[in-house]
């Protein structure tokens, strides 16, 4: 018999169903399953940031960037996995990444939004003195096909030091 897979999403601890492959995708699994929308993908392979979340490791470890379209459900077993909406949201309020981010404009259509709030937020706990330099350079992440990117650095410009 297959082990259980468990993981947390957004703090609520979730068992995969045994109804469910150990290959789908968590960001498939995120979205048709757990109805978390706000992740989105595109390109599937790695290359565009849209489907980005950030997921813990080890217990009480810090919180990286994760491509949710490279992982698979049965990679996850033990993290605490967040998503855009576990970061903020209306009815509890939104992070302050997510208020800079609609401020500066840095936010068209909208779909790469997350991707990008996420890349931000799992630097930004790898490394909590980043210089402007270090996030530019770490822009190269995630895809924008309406804005331009100057928006959204600058959006992201007052968490750097
Ligand atoms: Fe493009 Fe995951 S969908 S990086």
């Amino acid at each position: 018999a297959m082990d259980v897979l468990k993981f947390k999403v957004n703090g609520k601890e979730h068992t995969v169903g045994s109804n469910v492959s150990s290959d789908v995708m968590l960001v498939d699994y995120l979205r048709n399953y757990l109805n978390l929308r706000g992740t989105k993908y595109m390109c599937r392979e790695g290359g565009c940031g849209a489907c980005i979340v950030t997921a813990s490791k080890t217990a009480g470890g810090p919180f990286v960037s994760v491509n949710s379209c490279l992982v698979s459900v049965g990679s996850c077993h033990g993290w605490e996995i967040k998503t855009i909406e576990g970061l903020g949201n209306r009815k509890d309020g939104y992070h302050p990444l997510q208020k800079s981010l609609a401020e500066n404009n840095g936010t068209q259509c909208g779909y790469c939004s997350s991707g990008w709030i996420m890349a931000m937020h799992g630097f930004m706990e790898s490394k909590k003195e980043a210089t402007m330099m270090e996030v530019q350079n770490a822009f190269g992440s995630n895809l924008c096909r309406c804005t331009g990117y100057r928006p959204i650095l600058e959006a992201f410009k007052k968490f750097a030091k």
